[in-house]
Parts: structure tokens; C-alpha cells; sequence
């Protein structure tokens, strides 16, 4: 998507420099930094210490991670260390440990000297498959929008919480992909943007997005959607996952289910944009058995921002000597999901449907 006016993703591989560049996020929308990962523990520290995010991107950037750590050894042990490594990073995303077994499953039959190029062919094509995906999710999520707005006849009013756009993905962004879409056809749209405490996602991220794709937009502090809702002031809440169990629970950042429970209370259609990446076919339960990250404290008890000289500065917002829980994320009971939004069409939040992916 566009960044003043010129086009960017979020990742990509240069061939002449043979290098694997990513946009450090944690400086966004203060500052647009591209730097380079060289080293398996550069890839850990990138994922881990949030340089990237969003589900699909942290899938996409293992998979990289993985080329960077062949270029160093082929010898099976290594990658297996390699990879181990990369998928303790952040527990709760699926897509991690999915991109690396698409790696692993892939490379046992390849010869040691082929393996650094064969992996960077699959790298490639997950990144490149994420692009459509997300594409496709985008049309498919539009035509819920259009046909919002054919029965309205007014700008659609979208809520989303965190950052389900491009900077999540490679390009798109799952959630927001409808939303661009509905954007580029002449829809109106607004979009109501969560902020999303401890991290701000929304406010920082998604926001930052959406102004340079000149879509109207409005941040509201995370407690503010279900005075909305209640108003009818949102018509429609579409948000990602970075878990889908497969009886349609989805876990996405914490907040996210407070969200759905208003929108349930209040009859608005609640969609979650899920690539086939995001599910995780092997848990039936997402309430009881999706692994929830818990975060540093001073994510809860600090916050960063500029001050009065627009120099970057993180400062503490809780007394001394208090204790701060730093839940990342939580799980939306399937009952509470009008539909979910996937590459392959738009499905219901159930076993069946989603078993049918496979
Ligand atoms: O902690 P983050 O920033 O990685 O969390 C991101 C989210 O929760 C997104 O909503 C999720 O990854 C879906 S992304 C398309």
C-alpha cells in the first residue's frame, strides 16, 4: 500500500544485496526506518521485540529467517536449531510455527547445497501468497461493505481494533484489505480505529495507514466502541486473528472480544478476517486451549510518544511499586461472529465450514 504516495511492503528480499529487508514498526508514525536482518538471532529479536508484527508478517518473516540461517549452515540439525528458535518467539500466533513446517516439510528430500535457494523460493512464495490472499480477502470483504452501503446510501462506518492492515501482512492487511478495497471503488467509508492499549496498534499503526491511503478515520481510546455501537454510530466491525481454533473461536489482540460482545448486544455484524495461515486445525476448543502471550510489564506501565521537542520519549504512567499484567491477547467465542472472511470466500465461525478449508 502507499506511503506518501509510493508503494511499500512491509518485507521483501533484494536480490542484488542479497538481503532480507523489513520496516522497523516500532518507530511508526514517527519515523519510516528499512533495516536489514542478518543473522537467525537478528530474525528472534525482530519478531520478539515487535520490529515486525501482525500475524501473517511474523509467519512471512520466519520463513526469511530461515533462508538467513541456511546461508550460514545446511546441515539439518542447524535448521531444526534455527527454527526451534524463531517459533519461541511469540506464542500465540499460528502462522509462526505454520511457515516454519511449510520450511522444514519441504526441504528433506533437497540436497545440502541446493537448500539455501530452495528455501528462499519457498520464503518468496509464502510472501507472495500472503499478497493474494490478503487480496482476496479484500474483495470478498468488499462486497459486505457495498452491500452496506447499497442499503444505507451513506458512508459505511467501520470499527477495527489493533492493526489487521498491511503492516501486519505483507501487503493489504487482512481486516483493512476490505476496506481498501471498498476505498479504491468509490465507497465511502470511515473507519473507527481502537486505540489498543498497551501498544497502541491502533492509534500508532493503523491510523498512520489509513491517512496515507487518504481514508477518512477517527481514534477513539479503547473503551468508546460500545457507546458507538449503542448509538449506531458503527455498522459493521471487521477485525484479524492470529488464531483461529477450528471450531471458530478466534484469539486476536487483546479487547477484541469485549468488542464482539458489544456488537452482539447491539445486533452489528462482527466479521474476522482469517487467511487460511491464521487456523489452527489441530485445537477444537479456542477458549480453553489457544496460548495467550503475556507481555513485559512496561508495555502496561509505560508509554511512548513525543514530546514537546518531537523527540521520541517512553514515560511511566502507574505509580512506583505497581504491578502490571500484560495480557497480549484474547479469544472471541465463535457464537459471538457474524462470519468469518477468508481467501477462499466468506464462511461461517464453525467446525464444518472451517474443516471444509482443509
Ligand atoms: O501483537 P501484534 O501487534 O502482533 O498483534 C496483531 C494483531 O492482533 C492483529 O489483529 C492480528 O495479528 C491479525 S493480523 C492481520
Amino acid at each position: 500500500m502507499l506511503v506518501d504516495n509510493k508503494h511499500l511492503t512491509t518485507i521483501w528480499y533484494e536480490e542484488e544485496t542479497d538481503k532480507v529487508k523489513i520496516i522497523d514498526q516500532r518507530l511508526i508514525p514517527f519515523e519510516l526506518k528499512i533495516i536489514e536482518l542478518n543473522s537467525v538471532d537478528e530474525v528472534c529479536f525482530a519478531i520478539k521485540e515487535m520490529q515486525v508484527r501482525g500475524a501473517p508478517l511474523i509467519g512471512v518473516t520466519a520463513a526469511y529467517g530461515m533462508y538467513i540461517a541456511a546461508k550460514k549452515s545446511s546441515e539439518l540439525h542447524f535448521l531444526k536449531n534455527a527454527s526451534d528458535k524463531i517459533n519461541a518467539t511469540r506464542p500465540t500466533a499460528v502462522n509462526l510455527s505454520w511457515a516454519l513446517n511449510k520450511i522444514m516439510t519441504n526441504i528433506v528430500d533437497i540436497n545440502k547445497d541446493q537448500l539455501p535457494s530452495k528455501i528462499l523460493e519457498l520464503a518468496n512464495q509464502i510472501r507472495q501468497d500472503d499478497i493474494n490472499n490478503c487480496k482476496s480477502i479484500g474483495k470478498y470483504g468488499y462486497e459486505l461493505i457495498k452491500k452496506v452501503y447499497k442499503k444505507n446510501k451513506k458512508t459505511v462506518n467501520i470499527l477495527t481494533h489493533c492493526n489487521a492492515g498491511w503492516l501486519a501482512t505483507v501487503d493489504w492487511g487482512t481486516a483493512l484489505a476490505p476496506v481498501f478495497t471498498a476505498h479504491k471503488n468509490n465507497i465511502p467509508v470511515h473507519v473507527w480505529v481502537d486505540e489498543t492499549r498497551p501498544r497502541n496498534q491502533g492509534f500508532s499503526l493503523t491510523s498512520w495507514e489509513l491517512l496515507n491511503e487518504n481514508i477518512p478515520n477517527s481514534l477513539i481510546v479503547d473503551n468508546v466502541g460500545g457507546h458507538l455501537m449503542q448509538n449506531k454510530k458503527i455498522d459493521i466491525c471487521i477485525t484479524g486473528t492470529d488464531r483461529t481454533a477450528s471450531n471458530g473461536d478466534v484469539c486476536n489482540k487483546i479487547g477484541t472480544y469485549l468488542k464482539a460482545l458489544a456488537a452482539y448486544d447491539n445486533k452489528i455484524p462482527f466479521y474476522v478476517s482469517a487467511p487460511i495461515s491464521s487456523i489452527d486445525f489441530n485445537i477444537q476448543n479456542g477458549v480453553r486451549d489457544i496460548p495467550i502471550e503475556e507481555r513485559d510489564s512496561e508495555e502496561v506501565s509505560h508509554i511512548n510518544g513525543l514530546d514537546e521537542n518531537n523527540e521520541l520519549k517512553k514515560i511511566k504512567i502507574v505509580p512506583e511499586g505497581s504491578t502490571c499484567a500484560n495480557y497480549a491477547f484474547d479469544v472471541t467465542p465463535a457464537k459471538f461472529i457474524t462470519k468469518l472472511i477468508t481467501e477462499k470466500g466468506i464462511i461461517d465461525a464453525n467446525y464444518e465450514s472451517i474443516n471444509n478449508l482443509k
